[in-house]
């Protein structure tokens, strides 16, 4: 394998921790990854417990803040880093609207630091994950491919475009050897329950109403989190350095009619009492302030140079999602508990 030893920030959020099992579970990667996250409220270090017994001398963990130069430091002295896959950020457009200082901090001044590590620690490669939402908004036809120009809408996505700007400036300043990603929206097992899709499914079968923003026909394109691990991996290991690659799986749906869906594998999966049924749980609520109409991702670039491929519909991948929620009602309920913020209090010394 070409890597040995692996960086992963943000391992314990919903796609960090995906992309960790990943390379473990089904790459058979037999490398060492180190996962630094800070903890956030976001993050579940429970995700990932398992591996330390179950792949010794392979992961480890360290709660570290990577806006913390002496922290981060100490991890490149005591690991020899090759590779970084970047992924610890702030992450829901929502809370970027009420308090957008974590976002510039994390995303922005957190990439920098991480970036001046691998420049002065001579990374081999550092892989940046970003969203399609730098992109801002589309009309009713045409995707963002990856000469689309910038325009964010939201603090989140003007922070993670500032974050891909200084990526792509470390390659051109100092050589650094980058790629980014730009993806859609992902969902799948492990997803915090205030993103639409694990939110839908929880309040669905917990019978209580689901908050359609607007008219509900924003259309958000929709990609398995596995199928985004994927993509990354390829990129990491065939990718061309100083290059972006968008990531999208043709998952383009209206909010309304994907809540819809949702509502209906519930009820098929977990029939309701009779006469009852969860589409009637909509509810339609205020707006979101700035709210991106429409996001679709052009991956001929990702397809054709690098051959990958999604390995599954939307409709395929949100049975499979909805089928882990209701398969680990235990993982659900701690991270919606006040017990597990103990937990993390008495394991990690409490949250930012
Ligand atoms: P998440 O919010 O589930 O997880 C983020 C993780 O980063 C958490 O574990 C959190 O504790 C950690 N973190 C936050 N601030 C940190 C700090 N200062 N130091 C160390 N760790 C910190 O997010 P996610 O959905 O897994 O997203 C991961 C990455 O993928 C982000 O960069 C995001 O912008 C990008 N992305 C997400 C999506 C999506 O649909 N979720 C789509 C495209 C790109
Ligand atoms: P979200 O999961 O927050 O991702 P993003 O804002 O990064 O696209 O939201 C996905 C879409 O669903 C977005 O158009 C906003 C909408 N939405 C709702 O209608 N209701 C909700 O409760 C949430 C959380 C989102």
């Amino acid at each position: 394998m070409r890597w040995k030893t692996i960086l992963v920030t943000g391992g314990c959020g919903f796609i960090g921790t995906n992309f960790i099992r990943f390379l473990l579970e089904k790459e058979g990667f037999d490398g060492k990854i180190v996962n630094v996250d800070v903890l956030t409220y976001a993050a579940n270090p429970g995700n990932l417990e398992d591996l330390v017994e179950r792949y010794p001398g392979q992961y480890f963990f360290h709660r570290v803040d990577i806006c913390d130069s002496t922290a981060l430091r100490e991890i490149f002295e005591a690991y020899p880093i090759e590779l970084v896959c970047h992924f610890a950020a702030e992450s829901h457009v929502d809370r970027s609207i009420k308090n957008p200082r974590s976002f510039l901090e994390t995303n922005v001044m957190g990439t920098f630091e991480l970036l001046e590590m691998a420049r002065r620690y001579n990374v081999a490669r550092f892989h940046h994950v970003s969203t399609d939402e730098v992109y801002g908004s589309l009309g009713p036809s045409g995707a963002f491919s990856e000469e689309s120009p910038y325009r964010p809408n939201s603090p989140y996505a003007a922070s993670k475009a500032a974050s891909d700007h200084l990526v792509r400036a470390y390659h051109k300043t100092y050589g650094l050897e980058v790629t980014i990603s730009n993806c859609s929206n992902n969902y799948g097992p492990y997803q915090f329950p205030e993103k639409l899709v694990p939110l839908m499914i929880l309040r669905g079968l917990n019978w209580e109403p689901l908050p359609v923003y607007g008219d509900g026909r924003h259309v958000r394109d929709w990609i398995h989190v596995e199928d985004h691990c994927e993509a990354i991996w390829l990129i990491v290991n065939e990718g061309k350095a100083g290059e972006t690659y968008n990531v999208g799986a043709r998952g383009e749906m209206e909010n309304i009619e994907l809540v819809g869906l949702i509502c209906d594998i519930l009820d098929e999966m977990v029939p309701p009492p009779r006469g009852k049924r969860r589409r009637d749980l909509i509810t339609f609520v205020q707006d979101r302030p700035g709210h991106d109409r429409r996001y679709a991702i052009d991956a001929t670039k990702i397809t054709e140079e690098l051959h990958w491929r999604p390995r599954r519909t939307l409709e395929e991948g949100l049975r499979e999602t909805i089928r882990w929620y209701l398969e680990n009602p235990q993982w659900v309920s701690q991270v919606q508990s006040g017990e597990y913020m103990r937990w993390i209090e008495e394991h990690y010394g409490g949250r930012r």
